[in-house]
């Protein structure tokens, strides 16, 4: 009897153990966070809804598809401006390939990037609340090609909140 008590003890000690280190452990930024920014591929993008194509010439010469969370899909439909916070924009990236089972058509080749905008003004106050993160692989490009982001949305679409996608009915 004594030695269950005592064993219980000892077990939830190692479990206060555990939620200690855990709770230190989600302080620390998430795995694959880009720099700059922190921010992560977000869970489950790949099923969000549809904002429009693009196209980019080469030397990129890619393919492009801009989805969008429920958030920002309800921002765009409505016509709000600025995007509220918690919206996130993903545009995923491909290589532009010919098709092999009808040559007029271009579909997608391999994926290059993943792209990802986040909204919140609390955590980005210096980015006009946006924050950003590119990813290959699922993997963070380095702190220099996040640099860019800002200066090109900036100087090219502020007056659209620094989101170049439109809807495309
Ligand atoms: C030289 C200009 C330029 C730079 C630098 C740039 N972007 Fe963009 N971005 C664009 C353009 C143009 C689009 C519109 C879609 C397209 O043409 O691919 C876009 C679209 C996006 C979108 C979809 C939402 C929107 O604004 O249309 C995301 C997300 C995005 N960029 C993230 C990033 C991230 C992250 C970086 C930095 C790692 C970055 N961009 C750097 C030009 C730029």
């Amino acid at each position: 009897m004594k030695l269950a008590i005592v064993s219980a003890v000892a077990v939830a000690a190692a479990g206060f153990a555990v939620a200690v280190s855990y709770s230190e452990a989600t302080e620390a930024p998430p795995a694959n966070a880009s720099p700059i920014y922190g921010v992560t591929i977000p869970e489950g993008y790949r099923d969000w809804k549809f904002v429009a194509p693009a196209q980019e010439a080469p030397p990129l010469d890619e393919l492009r598809a801009v989805l969008a969370n429920d958030i920002a899909i309800d921002a765009y439909k409505s016509g709000t401006l600025p995007f509220p916070d918690g919206s996130i924009l993903v545009k995923l990236a491909y290589k532009r390939k010919q098709s092999t089972e009808f040559p007029p058509a271009t579909v997608p080749g391999a994926p290059t990037t993943v792209q990802v905008m986040v909204k919140d003004s609390k955590k980005y106050p210096d980015s006009h609340g946006w924050g950003f993160g590119r990813f290959i692989d699922g993997k963070p490009v380095d702190l220099a090609q996040h640099e860019t982001c800002l200066a090109c949305h900036e100087s090219r679409v502020k007056d659209h909140d620094y989101v170049f996608t439109r809807y495309a009915q």
